[in-house]
């Protein structure tokens, strides 16, 4: 279910942690930055915002997908996802869904203490979809 990272992942997960530092999270105290990469091999970046009112708060999962996006780009190779200090953080329910809108990415990120790489449908087995959905 879950492999060791490559150079090129730990590298990647290394680019979401500096992203840390840029995050918004005043509430929970809990930064997180993700990178997210597309066939060109470009990093998009993005970090958890949150807001007064906790409901409007973003992950920074889906705030590096919209970055992509809004890049050209519609599909997912990796996602490398850190929080501050190095702790635990895999994609959260909602975010697992938004990412599998857009592939089947492998996810780097920390599990129990150890950097590892799992692929998104090992965590979410049977993403919605829409049968009169996007292509
Ligand atoms: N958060 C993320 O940005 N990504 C995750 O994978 C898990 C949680 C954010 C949401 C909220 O701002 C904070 O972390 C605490 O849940």
């Amino acid at each position: 279910m879950s492999r060791a990272p490559e150079q090129a992942e730990r590298l990647l997960y290394e680019e979401a942690a500096t992203l840390t530092e840029r995050a918004y999270a005043p509430y929970s105290g809990f930064a997180v930055g993700a990178v997210v990469v597309g066939p060109s091999g470009r990093s998009h970046h993005g970090v958890n915002v949150e807001n007064a009112s906790y409901p409007a708060g973003l992950c920074a999962e889906r705030a590096a997908l919209a970055a992509m996006v809004v890049a050209g780009e519609r599909s997912l190779r990796t996602v490398a996802v850190a929080a501050v200090g190095g702790q635990d953080c895999l994609p959260c329910g909602l975010c697992l869904q938004a990412l599998a809108e857009f592939g089947d990415p492998a996810i780097v990120a920390r599990v129990a203490g150890e950097l590892v790489v799992v692929q998104l449908s090992d965590l979410l087995t049977t993403p919605f979809s829409c049968a009169d959905g996007a292509p």
